[in-house]
């Protein structure tokens, strides 16, 4: 399977660019997410890449093979790309039986008679539908349909898998269970594959690296877990769970760890050295399961980053509590997984889960 290399893809429709310097490489056999806001240019990026649009500007590669180069200009059709892709808007052909609407690619690739029906079987097959090859798709169940999209993007053995929003009609238990069957489909056949959405825990939990857009541009590439643990933009932070964010300027750096002011109260901060150097505004982001909470007033006295806060409201979400608290004035979430009752909890705020960022808002007023 080739590797997808896509540089320096900027597009434009009218006065509105959509795409600005998109560059990214998807590695063979692997599991590459775009994920972003609703707009930001994510099914555009993946119908360049598939050949149904065409850019302003960059190169688009499989492999060795060219699909687009501006300045080359080179552009290669559609169907000359050899990739299998499932629309956003998934929908299967209504009036066609599940086994026609999978033999349709072979057709339109003129393979005919038996090698066709053994190869459309092969695939349903693959994803489990063979005892469905006859009915019509108003006779399945959503994740049915699903996968005979899939089915029908996997026919003709692609090299490259295009999948945009795949699951969107799904709800959220089948949804579950498609991410499961797909990501064991995707590592048994080895596909390249390139995946849209805007669900941040189906990007998590499914890909091996994960592409944060916002507005046309990417933000950050990297593993699930260090774009969740190490954003390096408040937007990536936020748009990856729940995060507290708290601004204040630098006070010192010593010994790889830097003491941030908190605006608004006296409190300081201790974390790892990153973005900022003494004097700086910074944004401090916390993950609240990283918090850790105690009744002990004892533990107080445990060095750094340890505070009293207020109580605002908990509440009981299953496997954890959510609480909302108040520390010198600024709220505070933090999930744990014991039930405290007291109206005063000990928050402790471990150096290495704080993350330091440029502040953005700060730059830009200057
Ligand atoms: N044919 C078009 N003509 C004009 N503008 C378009 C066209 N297609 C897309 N756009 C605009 O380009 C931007 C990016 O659209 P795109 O479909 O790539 O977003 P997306 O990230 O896939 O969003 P979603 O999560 O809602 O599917 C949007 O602002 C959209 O309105
Ligand atoms: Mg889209």
């Amino acid at each position: 399977m080739p590797e997808i290399a896509v540089d320096a893809l900027s597009m434009s429709f009218g006065t509105n660019q959509v795409l600005d310097n998109v560059s990214f490489t998807v590695h063979e056999r692997e599991f590459l997410t775009l994920l972003g806001p609703s707009g930001c240019g994510k099914t555009t990026t993946l119908m360049s890449v598939a050949g149904f649009l065409r850019p302003d500007s960059g190169r688009i590669s499989c492999g060795t093979q060219a699909f687009y180069d501006h300045a080359a200009k080179i552009y290669l059709a559609a169907e000359d790309r050899n990739l299998g892709i499932v629309f956003q808007s998934y929908a299967i052909w209504p009036h066609m039986t599940v086994f026609e609407n999978v033999a349709f690619p072979l057709k339109v690739r003129k393979v005919k008679g038996e090698p066709r029906r053994r190869r459309v079987m092969e695939t349903l097959g693959l994803v489990e539908m063979a005892d469905y090859a006859a009915r019509y798709p108003h006779e399945l169940s959503g994740g049915q349909q699903q996968r005979v999209a899939l089915a029908r993007a996997l026919v003709y053995s692609p090299s490259v898998l295009l999948l945009d929003e795949p699951f969107s009609n799904l709800d959220a238990k089948l949804r579950e269970r498609a991410r499961t069957w797909l990501m064991g489909l995707q590592r048994d056949l080895g596909l390249t594959t390139l995946f849209v959405t805007h669900d941040q825990d189906e990007a998590l939990s499914l890909s091996d690296r994960i592409v944060v857009m916002n507005k046309g541009s990417i933000l950050q590439v990297g593993p699930p877990e260090e774009i969740y643990r190490r954003p390096d933009h408040r937007f990536v932070a936020e748009f990856l769970g729940h995060c507290n964010i708290f601004t204040g300027h630098v006070t010192h750096v010593q010994d790889q760890l830097a003491t941030v002011q908190l605006d608004t109260t006296q409190q300081r901060l201790t974390l790892p050295v990153g973005a900022g150097a003494p004097g700086d505004q910074i944004d401090v982001v916390v993950r609240p399961e990283a918090i850790i909470l105690s009744e002990d007033l004892s533990q107080l006295s445990q060095g750094v980053n340890t505070y009293r806060a207020k109580v605002r409201s908990r509440a009981f979400l299953g496997d954890h509590y959510v609480y909302e608290l108040e520390l010198a004035g600024l709220p505070l979430t933090v999930t744990h997984p014991t039930a405290f009752s007291a109206a005063e909890l000990t928050v402790h705020i471990p150096v290495e889960a704080c993350r330091a960022m440029t502040n953005h808002t700060e730059t830009t007023l200057i």
